[in-house]
């Protein structure tokens, strides 16, 4: 709060748009950009960013871990990005029809993504998950989806988290198995039978509020085995690390190719849209659903996907993101070693996710969060955070210098 030379307390911005948006707004504020579940201060209204800063509206400047949730991959207001946007936004965006730039991006994608022979567009990673289940069920004939228990595919009724508002029939098709665990995924497509219609997957297992599992590769290509042998799609939701761990989908490395895949987020670099992919097996399907939106083909969003397709090659952003990456890994377990905390920092360098042993509330998360923030530096002390290409080293010098404060009042808690 700002003391006024009067004495009397001054609000900040962020209060009084909080206030405001309490009249407005249900709750003040909705879904995963809610700051009610964060520490008291950080801010709910952000002003802008460039590079690997941002600003809210107060003023305050942080070092962004958390790059909008993910879309913001080559960071904020990457000149070549927006010289695209701006150029299409010059000749139009949402007009009678698509813009030449929709094949180009679909050309682009298929060149760019292994198994990847088509490309279809939408807005959201909810609207391509659900397109990718509707294109498979479409192909396939059957209802049955499988997922990992507790994995977060978006926020439509068939997988929100939160079930207000939702009904059983929603879920009624669904089947569940345990990530990383393949006899699971046996039983659940052996309970679906000859209804089974696709498996959905993450890259790695990034369950909100939980430490983070890597694919063990015998379990991805145990997933294509059984697609294989049921002919249900195999379905990978990349919205979350797509063109963030790989320029391309994000189990080429570990070399399994699923049929279709869904993407949002970074493609774009924070600009809207999403995609969903496929191979020729699927191509049909994805003839035959009719999905569809009223900004879905909005040219703007389609030309910054282009640019920042092409940047992250050019620029070795995805390496780039690994070396800062991993000497924040480097720099924070070194840091926990330290003040003798004990910490499980898990999952790929580029989207860490940091948890105190034994802080199953998330209250040690918490003062470390509350105290980076005051540091300047914005994480999360509940879902992973995301490395962006922009991040120089001394983006990088100022988040060890708020993090190893960050562990010292984390200490002094303990100790208390
Ligand atoms: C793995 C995954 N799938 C789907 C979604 C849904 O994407 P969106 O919020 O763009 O609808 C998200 C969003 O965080 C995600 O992380």
């Amino acid at each position: 709060m700002t003391e006024q030379s009067s004495g009397a307390t001054e609000r900040t911005a962020d209060q009084r748009l909080r206030e405001r948006a309490r009249a407005v707004i249900p709750g003040g504020m909705y879904g995963h950009q809610s700051a009610a579940s964060l520490p008291a201060a950080y801010p709910q209204f952000m002003r802008g960013g460039r590079g690997a800063r941002v600003w809210d509206v107060d003023g305050h400047e942080y070092v962004d871990l958390m790059c909008s949730y993910g879309p913001v991959v080559l960071g904020h207001q990457h000149p070549r990005v927006e010289e695209a946007v701006a150029a299409q936004a010059a000749l139009g965006d949402c007009q009678n029809g698509p813009g030449p730039v929709m094949v180009d991006l679909a050309e682009l994608l298929v060149r760019t993504v292994r198994h990847a022979d088509w490309a279809m567009f939408a807005k959201n990673g909810t609207d391509a998950t659900t397109m990718c289940c509707t294109i498979a069920r479409a192909q396939t004939g059957r209802r049955k989806i499988l997922v990992a228990a507790g994995a977060y595919h978006g926020a439509a009724p068939w997988c929100t988290p939160r079930p207000a508002g939702t009904t059983p029939q929603d879920r009624a098709n669904l089947g569940y198995y345990t990530y990383n665990d393949l006899a699971s995924v046996r039983q659940a497509a052996a309970e679906a039978g000859d209804d089974l219609a696709a498996i959905v997957v993450s890259p790695f297992k990034h369950n909100a509020g939980y430490d983070q599992e890597l694919v063990d590769p015998e379990f991805a290509r145990g997933l294509r085995a059984v697609c294989d042998a049921t002919g249900a799609a195999l379905i990978l939701d990349d919205v979350r690390c797509g063109f963030r761990l790989h320029l391309g989908s994000s189990w080429e490395p570990v070399g399994v190719d699923p049929d279709l895949s869904a993407w949002s987020k970074a493609i774009a670099n924070g600009h809207a849209l999403a995609a969903v992919l496929g191979n020729e097996a699927f191509r049909d399907g994805a003839r035959q659903v009719f999905v569809t939106g009223s900004f879905w083909f909005s040219a703007v969003p389609m030309a910054a996907a282009i640019a920042t397709i092409t940047a992250l090659g050019q620029e070795r952003a995805i390496e780039a993101m690994e070396r800062a990456g991993t000497e924040l890994r480097e720099g924070i377990l070194a840091q926990a070693r330290s003040w003798d905390l004990a910490v499980n920092y898990t999952g790929p360098a580029v989207m860490p996710y940091l948890t105190f042993a034994g802080d199953r509330g998330h209250e040690l998360a918490d003062v470390f969060a509350a105290k980076a923030l005051g540091g300047g530096v914005y994480l999360h002390p509940r879902h992973n955070w995301f490395v962006s290409a922009a991040m120089t080293g001394d983006d990088l010098a100022l988040v060890l210098e708020a993090t190893d404060q960050a562990f010292a009042e984390v200490r002094k808690r303990i100790s208390q």
